[in-house]
């Protein structure tokens, strides 16, 4: 049977509804409003707008009208639970002609014991944006004919896709506030860099925070991986929860299981007591496991179990421990090679990589380095408790030239170690490792004569010292070095230097 055309009435509600959704306001108040003209402009008897919670993996009536507070917060479903649970699972509508004849219907709000009418109809229709299921609207109707069900199914159909842009524009300006969260500069565990590389780590833990999916980081040794799973955590709903950090390479094979999932008493020579693992100290917070490349063999076979169940067994237990934790794993080696070569199950790699974030070495993100230093200067001097007022043109080359194999580690602990070697507020070429002079001095060496090499870059040092130091005056810079204007005048040539970078108000 074919749907009924809509009536003037249905259209005039729907023009109403899209005046009433697109209007700026709280988000509740909006929904509410959509709500209550369905029951009055269309004869619903009762609706009900539920999200799903990606964190918690549950969809929740967050505006319901005909209900109490109480009816509204009890009606909540797992994916898959109930009619409701369905229709967020599979993503299309489901229609029940006849509630009293439906053993599906759960009657999770309990609302229906009151008017024990058995003639309503319930058509419930998924909110979707794009390919995703963001909630669910549904609606009581009294018993309807299938051809008036079906022009009611479309007419939900309009109204939820009115709803879905509502919804997804408040997730925007939730992932925005996370974002600017990100960048602020409050607190240790920011995340410098201006880098597009960086810009668009900060944009990918915005998007993944507030759901429970495994994240995976890659990335070189220092590269920030420990930094991104903590600003993941603080990002997330479960910041008020525990944060476990677990290095799967730092610990002996034969504890790694005891560690992750406890064990009870006996379990094996000198299992003493009973133990919580790791999981257990999580709770519903996150577990950060690290270099889970070197994860032995059995305990990823628990691994696996874990994140497919949720559950998992102490060591030489039998009861199984449910587990809401969220899980962020690491690793410096290229993981897809592991699997190839055996060393690591195929199955697990699949459900860690669900969000892969890959964080590039410093030596690719050169507008990242300068940005790094000023924070760790300013960082090491006051907790040295020295000043330092600036590093010197010079060793700001020797920084941008070196290829920094330890990232930025190896970067915190060069600035660390230069703030203390610092002389007279100035940080120096002197100041640095010698690793960096003996690298940059190998690249500059292979061109040409390696004396003239270096003689020129300290020279040019020198001249871009005194030119900031007089503001881009080539008469005081001149001064400065005590040599002349004409000499200065041929070298700014000879090595290209903008002086005009140099004046005050420019650099
Ligand atoms: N973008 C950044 N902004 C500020 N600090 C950073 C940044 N990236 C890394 N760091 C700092 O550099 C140091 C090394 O970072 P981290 O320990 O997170 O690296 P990692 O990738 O976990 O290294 P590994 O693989 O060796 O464990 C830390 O002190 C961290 O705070
Ligand atoms: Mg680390």
């Amino acid at each position: 049977m074919n749907a009924q055309p809509f009536t003037y009435q249905q259209l005039q509600a729907l023009h109403d509804i899209a005046g009433d959704l697109a209007t700026p306001g709280e988000f509740h108040e909006a929904l509410q409003r959509a709500l209550n003209r369905m029951s009055d402009q269309l004869g619903v008897r009762r609706g009900m707008i539920s999200i799903y919670l990606r964190d918690i993996e549950e969809l929740r009536t967050i505006v319901a009208n005909n209900m109490t507070e109480e009816e509204t917060d009890r009606a909540r479903f797992a994916p898959g639970e109930g009619i409701t649970g369905r229709v967020l699972r599979e993503g299309r509508a489901i229609i029940v002609p006849r509630i009293a004849e439906e053993p599906a219907f759960l009657n999770r709000s309990g609302t229906r014991n009151k008017d024990a009418n058995p003639e309503m109809s319930f058509i419930c229709v998924p909110i979707c944006f794009g390919a995703e299921v963001v909630g669910t609207l549904s609606a009581d109707f009294t018993a309807l004919g299938e051809a008036d069900l079906q022009r009611e199914q479309a007419l939900l159909e309009a109204i939820a896709h009115l709803i879905a842009s509502r919804v997804e524009r408040r997730r925007m300006i939730e992932e925005n506030k996370r974002l600017k969260e990100l960048e602020s500069t409050d607190g240790n565990s920011i995340i410098i860099g201006s880098s597009d590389a960086v810009k668009h780590v900060r944009q990918m833990i915005a998007q993944v925070a507030d759901s429970r999916t495994t994240v995976l980081l890659t990335g070189e040794t220092g590269t920030g991986k420990g930094l991104v799973a903590r600003a993941i955590h603080r990002a997330s709903p479960r910041r008020d929860q525990p944060f476990v950090h677990l290095n799967c390479g730092a610990i002996p094979e034969h504890l790694v299981e005891s560690e992750l999932f406890g064990h009870e008493k006996g379990a094996f020579t000198g299992a003493v007591a009973n133990r919580e693992g790791r999981f257990e100290v999580a709770g519903s917070g996150t577990i950060f496991l690290d270099e889970i490349n070197s994860l032995p063999s059995q305990a990823q076979v628990k691994l696996l179990k874990v994140i497919q169940d949720r559950q998992f067994e102490r060591v030489g237990a039998t009861r199984s421990i449910h587990t809401n934790a969220r899980i962020i794993t690491a690793t410096n080696r290229e993981l897809e090679k592991e699997v190839e070569e055996g060393r690591f199950r195929a199955d697990l790699f699949y459900r860690l990589n669900v969000f892969p974030i890959l964080i590039p070495p410093l030596r690719n993100r050169g507008a990242d380095i300068m940005l790094l230093t000023d924070h760790f200067i300013a960082r090491y001097a006051e907790e040295m408790g020295r000043k330092v007022e600036r590093i010197d043109t010079p060793a700001i080359d020797l920084l941008m030239a070196y290829h920094w194999p330890g990232n930025v580690r190896e970067l915190e602990n060069a600035i660390e170690r230069a703030v203390l070697l610092s002389e007279g507020g100035v940080i120096t070429t002197r100041c640095l490792p010698p690793s960096l002079q003996m690298k940059s001095m190998e690249e500059r060496a292979g061109t040409r004569g390696r004396l003239e090499q270096l003689v020129a870059a300290y020279e040019m040092g020198l001249i871009k010292d005194a030119l900031k130091d007089a503001g881009g005056n080539q008469t005081k810079a001149a001064q400065l070095l005590e040599t002349t204007k004409r000499i200065i005048q041929y070298k700014i040539a000879k090595y290209d230097i903008e002086y005009r970078n140099f004046r005050k108000s420019g650099r």
